[in-house]
């Protein structure tokens, strides 16, 4: 079975990770979205909310599993038993550190860790979770970045009140 891992904080979900999520999901048997729960950060969203989001977001796809880790990506992958992890490029920005996680990963993993890379389609190509929470956080106009339900939640944690259209 071709099983995958697709890392990240998706703090929150973009249509530009669902983009990615549902392209690696047709490719791959297994599809597991995980969420690190990292300690030096301040999230908008806690780790067992954001879980709870990509489930609602993934559920019309059966071969995608939501799950969260801490520590190092490599040994995560290991007790997984998973070999690839899959990420997004968007552009030249995302390559370097990209590089340098996918390069460090195979080199700590001893060539048993290799990522795969989608590139973002186009119409998502400027989307990031921190201009979503930034826009957001001003009260601006985020429905062709999340979905609905998502949309909602956001404004919920900064406490904007949305007038339906
Ligand atoms: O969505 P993000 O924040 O760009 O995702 C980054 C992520 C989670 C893929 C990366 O920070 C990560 O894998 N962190 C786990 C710690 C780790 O393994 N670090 C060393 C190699 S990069």
């Amino acid at each position: 079975m071709k099983a995958a891992i697709y890392p990240g904080s998706f703090d929150p979900v973009t249509y530009g990770h669902l983009d990615i999520i549902r392209r690696a999901a047709d490719i791959f048997d297994e599809l597991t979205i995980s969420v690190l729960n990292n300690v030096k950060k301040t999230p908008l969203f806690s780790v067992e909310e954001r879980v709870k989001i990509l489930k609602e977001a993934t559920r019309d796809m059966a071969n995608v599993r939501i799950d969260c880790f801490s520590g190092l990506l490599v040994d995560y992958a290991r007790q997984k038993g998973v070999h690839v992890i899959v990420r997004g490029l968007r552009a030249i920005t995302d390559f370097e550190y990209e590089l340098q996680n996918a390069q460090t990963n195979r080199l700590l993993s001893r060539g048993a860790l290799d990522t795969m890379f989608f590139t973002t389609s186009l119409e998502y190509a400027y989307l990031s979770s921190t201009t979503v929470r930034e826009i957001a956080s001003f009260g601006g106009n985020i429905s062709g970045c999340v979905p609905d339900f998502v949309e909602k939640l956001i404004y919920e944690k900064y406490g904007i009140v949305k007038e339906a259209d």
